[in-house]
């Protein structure tokens, strides 16, 4: 049965409240494990995992996930959305209030949707060449996305290229 106009909101927010739930449970997990509690962490992985169903299925009631070639048509106006509406007023905004934590987690992230943005544009244009295959790397400091290999210092925030996760 289709969702009615309730059930597509409802959808959506509980997609929103689960993806967040995830995040946010692994985060806590990490920190457990720093305190030395290996047994909430395990719980708070197990849950986020949970999440993670629930989120998915949400998501697919909604009819949120299309053929590669739409959700990278998706991707390409989400990032773009971020980088262009989305993060430069709330980095004026976290300028004028002077939070200077959420005005570099803005601003990494704002960088790095930008290259995201092209990054899916790329993958777009030569979805399913057998010639175009290639390992992709992620900072963990600010998330900078490179394709190939690794720099000698991430050129976003300066962390090493040695710390950039693989991505399988
Ligand atoms: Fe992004
Ligand atoms: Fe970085």
């Amino acid at each position: 049965m289709a969702n009615g106009p309730k059930t597509e909101v409802n959808l959506q927010d509980a997609f929103a409240g689960e993806s967040q739930a995830n995040r946010k449970y692994l985060a806590f997990a990490k920190q457990a494990d720093k305190e030395g509690f290996p047994q909430a962490a395990r719980l708070f992985r197990a849950a986020a995992e949970a999440e993670t169903v629930h989120a998915l299925n949400h998501l697919k009631a909604l009819g949120g996930i299309k053929s590669t070639r739409e959700n990278l048509l998706e991707a390409i106006g989400g990032e773009t959305h971020e980088f262009k509406e989305m993060y430069p007023p709330m980095i004026a905004e976290a300028q004028q209030e002077g939070a200077t934590e959420a005005l570099r987690s803005f601003t990494y992230a704002n960088t790095v949707e930008k290259t995201h943005a092209e990054l899916y544009q790329k993958a777009f244009d030569v979805l399913g060449q057998a010639d175009a295959q290639f390992d992709y790397y992620v900072c963990p400091v600010c998330g900078h996305t490179v394709e190939k290999s690794v720099p000698d210092r991430c050129e976003v925030c300066g962390a090493a290229g040695s710390v950039f996760i693989l991505i399988k």
